[in-house]
């Protein structure tokens, strides 16, 4: 039914779009509720936020299991795979601490807004940086890929 998806090594990029997309979402959302004071927007932001967080748990257990069993070459592991999985942790763990303050303030803290938006962005910033070292896995070496031998050593 699903010949592309028929190909791939594990789940983890299936899942991996919903958390960059629905955290970007909630901090698009968490900003323009605070430019327009917006309750609205405050209520879908928080809604969007915590869908972000859950979904940013199964990216975060399939890339765990994915790490275990993934074709790439001991270089590219130590280049890529280790910054790409840390990076993804601290994202994790920003994340926990924003929707924690989120749900028990929620919709959106009053008290400490502005370092509320700022923890935002930085999820944002490390969970972009992150995913490039994924895509670069994926892109420059082919990781999860029968499109070419395994493994490239990494060369740049
Ligand atoms: C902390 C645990 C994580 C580990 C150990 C991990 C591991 C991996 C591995 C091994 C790959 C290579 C492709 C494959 O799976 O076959 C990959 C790709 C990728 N990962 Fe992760 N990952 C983790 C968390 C995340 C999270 C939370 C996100 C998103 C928010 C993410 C985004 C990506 C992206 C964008 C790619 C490129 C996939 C593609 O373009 O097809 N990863 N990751």
């Amino acid at each position: 039914m699903f010949p592309g998806a028929q190909h791939l090594q594990n789940f983890h990029p299936l899942v991996i779009h919903f958390p960059i997309a629905l955290l970007m979402g909630a901090a698009l959302l968490y900003m323009a509720a605070s430019l327009l004071k917006s309750d609205r927007f405050a209520q879908s932001a928080f809604v969007v936020l915590v869908l972000g967080a859950l979904s940013l748990v199964v990216a975060v257990a399939t890339g765990l299991y994915a790490e275990q069993g993934v074709m790439v070459h001991l270089s590219v592991r130590t280049q890529l795979l280790a910054p790409h999985k840390r990076l993804m942790l601290v994202t994790s763990g920003l994340c926990t601490v924003l929707t924690g303050w989120a749900i028990a303030v929620r919709p959106f803290p009053k008290k400490g807004r502005p370092l509320f938006l700022l923890l935002l962005l930085v999820m944002i910033g490390v969970m972009t940086v992150g995913a490039d070292f994924g895509g670069r896995m994926v892109y420059d070496y082919n990781a999860g890929g029968s499109a070419c031998r395994q493994p490239i050593q990494f060369t740049k």
